[in-house]
């Protein structure tokens, strides 16, 4: 199937799938995995992306048939990316307050590539115990030229909010636009182009297990993000020698390596581990007909689960566009104080519980137990609207849920465009009690 983008790629579907994609006939073995002799003299490699005793549901691992192994890479050397960091931080600024950002990311005014861009905002947990996960900003107007990254600590998932980007990996090239997502695993090499003159977006760098389809409950068996709507590329490769580096993040430290043969050289695959995209208008969104406002979890595309049943790793959850119909009901989200720590961001139009202050490209944070809900103006306009079917056009918000805090980085607590005043906004509620 394809997607309506700037290029035309060919994709295969399903989340969670076992794909196959072979851009030469036969380069594929039958039967096997790694025969003595592959097609066209390839080499067999494979990529883990669990320990191979890893329950079966959960077990993910991909079969390569490439021109040339992975193998070499050089002496390689260390290489640094000031601004993007890895958790634990060195420094770290966090009070049990409300946070609430400008955009960081402005308008380059020279050209910069994607990694040079990546600014981290917060994190939290420890790459090294596979728990918490990363915030981290792009702005770029430049492509990787011949330069190839892959992280090792953890899967970049990009919720672009300007641009359309052109993801090429090992395993055949992505798009993602703004209203998209895709998610990157740890492991896989690849390069980002811009296919607008500017690309910004945010990236959520999990360090825990891979993002899965949330539990559907008494939802039934349909709902929500539904699987044949993941998007997954098809085997692309590049037949060239010359002068190309790898960057590798491990353990927070940026490694370049030098080899002499284009490092997309895959002609063929089979596995589950593999990046794959998604387009957020495809959500099927399940609410209330009846009255108040649901918990955010009906909103969650995606869940990294932690090893305690109760405490999600990270979910990723969209407030997209939808119907508002409860009746008697203050409709924005309540006041509350929740167990998750909610790093907020917006993609486009006006989040209902706040419009103003919020912008795209910018982001709330708000802790565990930090008391939040709508400012003065969003409370008192719902609790008087009249509650007629209002039809939420145009807005496109998004929650990375975490049950671990959030650290700010020194880059975020020091940002001119973190908001001195943002407690104010609910300085103003009128104290309505009248015994
Ligand atoms: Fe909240």
């Amino acid at each position: 199937m394809t997607t309506n983008t700037k290029i035309k790629l060919e994709y295969q579907s399903g989340f969670g799938n076992d794909f196959q994609s072979q851009a030469l006939p036969g380069a594929l073995p039958v039967g096997q995995n790694s025969p003595q002799k592959p097609k066209y003299g390839l080499y067999a490699e494979q990529l883990n992306g669990t320990s191979f005793l890893a329950q079966r549901q959960e077990n993910l691992r991909s079969w390569l048939y490439r021109i040339k192994p992975s193998v070499y890479t050089g002496k390689g050397c260390k290489v640094d990316y000031p601004n993007c960091k890895s958790r634990p931080f060195s420094t770290t600024f966090t009070m049990a307050v409300p946070y609430r950002f400008d955009p960081i990311i402005k308008l380059a005014e020279s050209t910069i590539d994607f990694l040079t861009s990546l600014k981290t905002v917060c994190g939290n947990g420890d790459l090294a115990s596979y728990r918490g996960s990363c915030v981290h900003l792009y702005g770029f107007n430049k492509a990787l030229e011949n330069e190839f990254f892959y992280n090792c600590d953890g899967d970049f998932l990009f919720v672009p909010y300007l641009g359309e980007v052109l993801i090429q990996t090992e395993f055949g090239h992505l798009t993602v636009g703004p209203g998209q997502i895709a998610n990157v695993p740890r492991g896989i090499r690849y390069n980002v182009v811009n296919l607008s003159p500017f690309c910004a977006g945010y990236i959520l760098e999990n360090y825990g297990r891979p993002f899965q389809l949330p539990y559907l409950g008494p939802i039934g068996s349909n709902g929500l993000a539904n699987p044949r709507d993941f998007l997954y590329p098809v085997a692309k490769f590049e037949d060239k020698s010359g002068e190309y580096k790898i960057i590798t993040k491990f353990s927070g430290h940026f490694t370049v390596c030098e080899i002499n043969y284009h490092p997309l050289n895959v002609v063929a695959f089979h596995g589950n581990y593999l990046p794959y995209k998604y387009d957020l208008s495809l959500f099927n969104v399940i609410n209330t007909v009846s009255f108040d406002h649901c918990d955010p979890s009906i909103f969650t595309v995606l869940t990294s689960p932690s090893e305690i049943s109760t405490y999600s790793n990270v979910d990723f959850v969209i407030f997209p566009p939808r119907w508002l119909v409860s009746e008697g009901s203050f409709r924005p989200p309540y006041y509350h104080k929740n167990y998750m720590s909610e790093y907020m961001g917006l993609i486009t139009g006006l989040y209902e519980a706040k419009e103003e202050g919020f912008v795209t490209g910018g982001a709330t944070i708000h802790n565990q137990f930090v008391p939040h809900g709508p400012d003065t103006n969003a409370f008192i306009k719902a609790s008087s609207e009249n509650l007629k079917p209002k039809y939420m056009a145009s807005t496109l918000a998004f929650m990375f849920e975490s049950s671990l805090p959030y650290y700010l980085t020194q880059l975020a607590a020091d940002s001119a465009s973190l908001q001195k005043d943002y407690y104010k906004c609910w300085a103003d509620l009128p104290k309505n009690f009248k015994p």
